[in-house]
């Protein structure tokens, strides 16, 4: 049976206003993804407070969707075997200073709050963050 599966990726506002969307997707080309689909849009903040919706309680979450609104952002839809394993691998801890080497958010991450790439955390995430921002 194939493992093969669809996750979202999303390459933050700092990264993106770095330029440095091109170096993060040969990352994950270079790891076996597959990049299915991909745009780059602005979106609002009430848009980035859906999208995080699971985070609503927590302290950070207003500053959070200030900032993945705050401009413009890479949204992906990213095909591997484990996808979404994967992509948590190739990104490194949530937060940069714990990340590995050799991960995007050790190489790339600012903070915990920059830290360049969303990744989903669950195939049932997956399905909801890919159609939140892929449905048409
Ligand atoms: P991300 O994978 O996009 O999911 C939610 C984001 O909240 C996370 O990456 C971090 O950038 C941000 N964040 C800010 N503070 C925290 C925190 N204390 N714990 C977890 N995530 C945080």
């Amino acid at each position: 049976m194939s493992n093969i599966e669809h996750t979202l990726s999303i390459i933050k506002p700092d990264a993106v206003e770095r330029k440095l969307e091109n170096e993060i997707k040969e990352m994950f080309k270079n790891t076996g993804f597959n990049i299915l689909k991909e745009k780059k849009i602005h979106i609002t903040k009430s848009e980035a407070e859906e999208f995080y919706k699971v985070h609503e309680t927590k302290p950070f979450y207003n500053d959070l969707c200030a900032y993945l609104s705050s401009g413009p952002i890479v949204v992906m839809i990213l095909e591997h075997e484990h996808a979404v394993l994967r992509n948590r691998d190739l990104m490194g801890a949530t937060n940069p200073k714990d990340a590995e080497e050799g991960t995007i958010r050790k190489k790339y991450g600012i903070s915990i709050d920059k830290n360049s790439v969303h990744g989903s955390d669950s195939v049932e995430n997956a399905k909801i963050e890919i159609d939140f921002f892929f449905k048409d």
